[in-house]
């Protein structure tokens, strides 16, 4: 396991390569950011946001937390989401979950866990309200994995709900929520095309008007 100086050894030998290779970088970075992708991840370690689709500092704005869930009361990622949003402008929100996920196992069992256990029940009552699906499936493994993408879709929708979202759309700026799910066995993202990027893709119950 690395210790702590290893870190701080490896901090001083990525800012030397990036220096001698782009000595503006840092720089020009320090004065502004302008990433056109907001990331809504699980905090799962292994699931790194820049490294997994090759971006570089400054290029994605990241939200992370237990599970990818947007919850409509978190402050934190409202105040993310806001700041995506109208500060920035970001033109692709995309909510990345992930197979294998713990939360998601953890919603899917009966274990008590502490504080947590409140923190995923929307997850516990997803899979309640869709039981129905995994119905047809034998294996543990393809309910989980079904489970982690019924919760990203999901969660996107919630994104679209949201005041930010809708206020955006309907001042014509061009914001895109997607859905994807990273595979930790092959370093892969699907893509679940379940993109939103209009106000009539959202169910009528939901749309907000002046
Ligand atoms: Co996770």
């Amino acid at each position: 396991m690395p210790t702590l100086n290893d870190l701080l050894e490896n901090n001083r030998r990525w800012a030397d390569k990036i220096n001698q290779e782009s000595p503006d970088y840092f720089p020009t970075l320090a004065k502004q950011q302008a990433p056109e992708f907001l990331w809504i991840g699980c905090s799962d370690s292994r699931v790194p946001a820049n490294d997994i689709v090759g971006l570089l500092p400054g290029e994605v704005f990241v939200h992370r937390n237990v599970a990818n869930m947007v919850v409509h009361t978190d402050m934190n990622l409202l105040s993310v989401l806001q700041f995506a949003v109208d500060v920035l402008k970001v033109k692709h929100i995309i909510v990345v979950g992930h197979y294998g996920c713990g939360g998601v196992k953890a919603a899917m069992g009966n274990e008590k866990l502490g504080l947590i256990d409140n923190w995923i029940l929307e997850i516990r009552d997803l899979y309640y309200s869709k039981s129905k699906m995994f119905k047809g499936l034998n294996s543990d493994e393809e309910k989980h994995d079904l489970l982690c993408e019924l919760n990203v879709v999901k969660q996107v929708s919630n994104l679209c709900h949201t005041t930010i979202i809708q206020d955006a759309w309907d001042r014509g700026q061009t914001v895109a929520v997607h859905g994807w799910v990273y595979g930790l066995k092959d370093g892969r993202v699907k893509n679940l095309n379940v993109t939103v990027n209009d106000k009539n893709q959202i169910s009528e119950f939901y749309r907000l008007e002046d």
